[in-house]
């Protein structure tokens, strides 16, 4: 196949671009260095050269604080810039794979969400993901929303990470108690989307690795596997740690449709395992 991956630099985009590369497919990403989804003509132009059968569409502003102090520019991009890529696959008959985020739902309810539950965000990144959504599903007949959530990948920074430098650094750990997701490994999502789009079965997918944690639980299990056994970290919550988007509480997904084509990730703590190897963090 001919994809095209936007936001191809980024977290997800890079992993993307690895795995469908290694795959024999015929990649071409573009991100904001090379093209912007908001300029009509650059996408057109993208469109035109790569002539793609399939676009991942991964780019988007994914700052959440940064967000919640502009809305109007999240939604310029993630709204408008996800309207531009979908026409582009109206006009040239590629199908669309949106990657979307659990931050579309509001998090009130204690139990897992499914693909067709309603989505209500509760701040402006969620919003704004929930219109490109909608976006996806009204221009193009041929989609895949995807939501995932709290990804962690190899380079650039996440929560993995920074909470293990914090620890080298000897500096204290206050971590939310009532934030609770599924922790993503980023290279499982992308052989799981790989996967998924080879298949045709167009829909609303959630890919997340399974199980879930508060942000308390996955920040204590990366430092367990890390070899900082000894290091306590302060529960706190959600309302104790000061930031500009208020996330969803319980915005766990369940991937319900994907495993029924046999498309399932490992448990996160698996994950992690796995993720901390790669990067030579892992104790012995
Ligand atoms: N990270 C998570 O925990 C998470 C969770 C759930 C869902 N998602 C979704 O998964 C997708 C991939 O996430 P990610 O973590 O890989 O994000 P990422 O690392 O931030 O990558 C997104 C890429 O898109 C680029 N971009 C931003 N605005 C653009 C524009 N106007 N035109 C072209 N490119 C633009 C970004 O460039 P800059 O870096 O220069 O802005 C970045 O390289 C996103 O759609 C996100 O909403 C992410």
């Amino acid at each position: 196949m001919r994809i095209l991956i936007t936001g191809a630099d980024g977290r997800l985009g890079s992993e993307l671009a690895r795995v469908l590369t290694a795959q024999q497919h015929t990649v071409t990403g573009i991100d904001i260095g090379t093209v912007d989804i908001t300029d009509r003509e650059g996408v057109s132009g993208a469109f035109a050269t790569a002539s793609p059968d399939l676009v991942i569409h991964c780019a988007a502003l994914t700052a959440v604080d940064f967000c919640a102090e502009h809305p109007d520019e999240a939604l310029r991009i993630n709204g408008y810039g996800t309207q531009v890529v979908a026409q582009a696959c109206l006009r040239h008959g590629a199908a669309l794979a949106y990657i979307s985020t659990n931050e579309v739902f509001d998090g009130q309810q204690c139990r897992p969400r499914l693909e067709y539950d309603a989505p209500r965000p509760t701040n402006p990144y969620g919003y704004s993901k929930w219109v490109g959504e909608q976006v996806v599903r009204d221009l193009v007949s041929r989609h895949y929303i995807i939501r995932t959530s709290w990804l962690f990948a190899h380079g650039g920074h996440n929560f993995v990470h920074a909470v293990l430098q914090r620890a080298r650094e000897g500096q204290p750990l206050r971590v939310v108690v009532n934030e609770v997701s599924s922790p993503t490994y980023a290279h499982d999502l992308a052989a799981a989307i790989a996967q998924l789009v080879a298949t045709d079965s167009y829909g609303i997918y959630h890919l997340v690795n399974e199980g879930y944690a508060s942000r308390w639980q996955f920040a204590r299990q990366a430092l367990d596997q890390a070899g900082f056994g000894a290091v306590l970290i302060e529960p706190i919550a959600l309302t104790e740690f000061a930031r500009t988007s208020r996330p969803p509480q319980y915005a766990i997904l369940r991937n319900t449709a994907a495993a029924r084509l046999g498309i399932t990730l490992r448990p996160w703590p698996e994950a992690l395992t796995a993720f901390l190897e790669a990067e030579g963090l892992r104790a012995r």
